[in-house]
């Protein structure tokens, strides 16, 4: 293998590997105005997340701003993003925000912008112009997979042997937002036309989109053209630079038409449409704002899509779903979203900003930020002194995670043992129970996490009782524990209990009849 960022299939499930070793990502993505300038990552955003303990951060590249005139490009801003990460020791995974950002098209350039004939925009249904550029146009197409190209072959030349940038999403948020579909002149004339014989063969179905799709017509349609269209620009970077490549999904939420979250974008239901006609992106992304988490990984990893969190709610809560992304899903990164605002306060004017949350339809109930840094600072300080050992257990089906939603808690089963979990009632502002287990072996296990306690039970059936041998605090320091207090008397005594803070507990069990 080479040193290359790639993706490899080990226990059945995908691995990142870059510079030849596995690599997991406790990540952050910032604001997406924030690396438009190097001076303002210097003063307001490195020394914020610094503090996170994070190796990852996910960062927009500006296709306005790296090709302000056509064919004039400047990577100026580039070098300094991936000169700076260097410096403070973290990969980048880099986003391009080319022809769609949210479903719309805010980030082309502008001489893009102002030509509304060759880079014609998707229409509504009664002939008005949106400001997203049809994922049908031939001309922005092209012109979004040269700029790309040549973002890619830059990349190429600066960053072979360090590989600082690890990946790239490509296209931010696509689909399209106020309708189900392009109602262009364009979009009607191939709407009509019959579906593509690979998806009639696929979906068993034939005749034009409306005959094969009824009801869905409109946002199966239009995911096949985003998906072309993203193929067709990830294809011309990966011929110069052939890092890993993927999608990100505004998710399908209330009010759950297809144009109020963006229409043929990479939700679940269309995810085997993407994959047949956009085949080399390696994984479809779930931005997760909504309350379901666990749901929302569920359904992401279907048919074996490994699970990237480029974007998650800036709120508590991640301090928790990552323990059971990476635990219960094998995730290869989890990053919430707006990170360099995680140790702010309200008063230094970084709360959430409810306009756009609203304008961008993003759930913001039970919103809290403050409080966040702290708490997702301590879970990936642990799990950051772990990744070794998370990494040799992804696929081996003796790891798993959990999340406390509407329940009480949990049951684990193990090979020898059934693991009861029991779920700290959550207060205000602070996580949710969460965690991860590891079975080391068939009677030690370690568990990591947040709120909850544990009792081991005997597997139905069995008369044995269950006896703690040894129970451990303590954290993993490059793989290796190093055991804090030795928890017995009344610490043990009834159930043995984590905290609010992420910690992680040893625990070593023995059976008598
Ligand atoms: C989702 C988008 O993908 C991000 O770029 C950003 O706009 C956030 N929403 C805002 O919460």
């Amino acid at each position: 293998m080479n040193d290359m960022p790639q993706l490899v299939q080990q226990n059945g499930t995908a691995s990142l590997y870059v510079n030849g070793k596995p690599y997991l990502a406790l990540g952050g993505e910032i604001h997406n105005s924030s690396a438009s300038n190097l001076a303002y990552m210097e003063e307001k955003v490195w020394p914020h997340i610094k503090k996170l303990n994070l190796n990852t951060v996910i960062a927009p590249v500006y296709w306005e701003l790296i090709e302000p005139e056509q064919g004039i490009f400047d990577f100026a801003l580039v070098e300094g993003l991936i000169g700076q990460a260097r410096s403070e020791g973290v990969k980048l995974i880099l986003l391009w925000f080319g022809l769609w950002k949210n479903g719309k098209s805010s980030y082309v350039p502008g001489w893009i912008k102002r030509d509304t004939e060759t880079y014609f925009r998707a229409r509504y249904a009664d002939g008005a112009a949106s400001d997203t550029i049809s994922p049908l146009c031939e001309a922005a197409v092209a012109a979004d997979a040269a700029a790309f190209k040549r973002l890619m072959a830059w990349m190429k030349a600066f960053d072979t042997g360090k590989y600082t940038v690890i990946m790239v999403q490509v296209e931010n948020e696509i689909g399209f937002l106020g309708s189900e579909r392009d109602y262009s002149e364009t979009a009607n004339a191939a709407y009509a036309k019959p579906i593509p014989r690979r998806i009639a063969q696929a979906y068993g179905v034939d005749g034009s989109w409306q005959e094969a799709f009824g009801a869905d017509a409109g946002e199966w349609f239009m995911a096949y053209h985003y998906a072309c269209a993203v193929d067709r620009i990830s294809r011309a970077g990966a011929e110069e630079y052939p890092l890993p490549m993927f999608v990100n999904a505004w998710l399908e939420q209330y009010p759950w038409r297809p144009g109020t979250y963006p229409s043929g974008g990479p939700v679940a239901k269309v995810m085997k449409l993407w994959r047949l006609a956009a085949p080399m992106l390696c994984l479809y992304a779930p931005d997760i704002y909504v309350a379901n988490f666990a749901d929302v990984c569920r359904e992401y990893t279907q048919d074996g899509n490994p699970l990237l969190i480029p974007e998650a709610r800036r709120d508590v809560s991640s301090a928790s779903n990552v323990f059971y992304a990476f635990g219960r899903h094998d995730a290869l990164g989890f990053a919430p979203f707006g990170v360099e605002g995680f140790f702010q306060t309200g008063e230094d004017g970084e709360g959430p900003d409810l306009s756009v949350m609203m304008a961008l339809n993003i759930d913001f109930s039970g919103f809290v930020v403050n409080g966040t840094g702290p708490y997702l600072a301590q879970s990936y300080k642990l799990l950051g002194g772990m990744l070794g050992l998370i990494q040799q257990h992804r696929g081996t089906g003796r790891m798993t995670g959990f999340l406390q939603h509407h329940d009480s808690g949990c049951l684990l089963s193990f090979a020898r043992y059934d693991v009861q979990i029991a779920y700290k009632r959550q207060e205000d502002g602070k996580p949710p129970a969460g965690g991860l287990v590891i079975e080391l072996s068939e009677d030690r296990f370690l568990f990591a996490g947040i709120g909850f306690s544990l009792q081991f039970l005997p597997k139905r059936g069995m008369r044995e009782r269950i006896g703690l041998l040894r129970v451990e605090e303590g954290v993993y320091e490059h793989d290796v524990w190093k055991r804090g207090r030795v928890l017995n008397g009344d610490e043990a005594a009834y159930r043995v209990a984590v905290g609010d803070q992420a910690s992680a507990l040893m625990v070593e069990v023995y059976s008598y009849a």
